[in-house]
């Protein structure tokens, strides 16, 4: 399968490159770094960078930025951070791969444990994360050509401890390895409209 992947070079991007790379073509994107380029929340920028890439087979995004704060230190403007990067690019990155699967191709974002457990300076990241699930069950009924969605909640990787540990006291951490195998269930799979979780 050729299998475009967003976010490819960040902690769970990586590993889910690593998981697939072995039997499959995986084009790597970011916003920096990556084969291809685009801006999640840049609609424009996602159509440019699917166009060059040409059709697919399956896409994952493991990309889009949350503000961890307060609630009341939680503005208008930390808030568009997680509506318009987290929550709508990944919504965005969808609606256009639409155009560019392949029959019978498959979707797989990413939410996070935070959609069912909440932490100090968490509502931000616990309101994106449960719309990004919403969005998923609602949506897979009614994708055409046969194209599945699924979203991927991992919980706190052992990779990510050392930044974000602090904010999950208690929490117990998960493999990258584990969380890739995730996205290897969508993909290959014939799920759809399902929150795989991974705690
Ligand atoms: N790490 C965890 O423990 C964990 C657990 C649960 C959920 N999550 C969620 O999983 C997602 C990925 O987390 P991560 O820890 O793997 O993040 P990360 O290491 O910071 O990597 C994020 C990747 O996404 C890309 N990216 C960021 N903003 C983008 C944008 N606007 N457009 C296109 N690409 C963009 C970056 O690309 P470039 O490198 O090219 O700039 C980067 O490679 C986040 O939404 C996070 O909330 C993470």
């Amino acid at each position: 399968m050729k299998i475009v992947v967003i976010g490819a070079n960040g902690t769970i991007g990586s590993a889910v490159v690593q998981a697939l790379g072995q039997d499959h073509e995986v084009v790597k994107v970011g916003k920096t770094h990556g084969d291809v380029q685009l801006d999640i929340a840049d609609p424009d920028s996602i159509h440019t960078a699917f166009g060059q890439i040409g059709p697919f087979d399956a896409l994952v995004v493991t990309a889009g930025e949350v503000a961890f704060k307060p609630f009341s230190d939680l503005d208008a403007e930390a808030w568009s951070v997680g509506l318009n990067s987290k929550l709508m690019g990944q919504i965005n990155a969808a609606r256009a791969a639409v155009d560019y699967l392949n029959p019978n191709g498959s979707i797989t974002l990413t939410s996070g444990i935070l959609s069912e457990e909440f932490i100090a300076w968490g509502t931000s990241a616990s309101t994106v994360n449960g719309a990004i699930e919403h969005f998923v069950r609602a949506v897979a009924t009614e994708l055409p050509k046969g194209i599945r969605i699924n979203v991927v909640s991992p919980a706190l990787l052992e990779e990510s401890v050392n930044v974000f540990g602090g904010f999950f006291p208690g929490f117990e951490p998960v493999a990258g390895t584990r969380v890739a195998q995730a996205y290897v269930k969508s993909i290959a799979g014939v799920m759809s409209g399902r929150v795989f979780k991974v705690t």
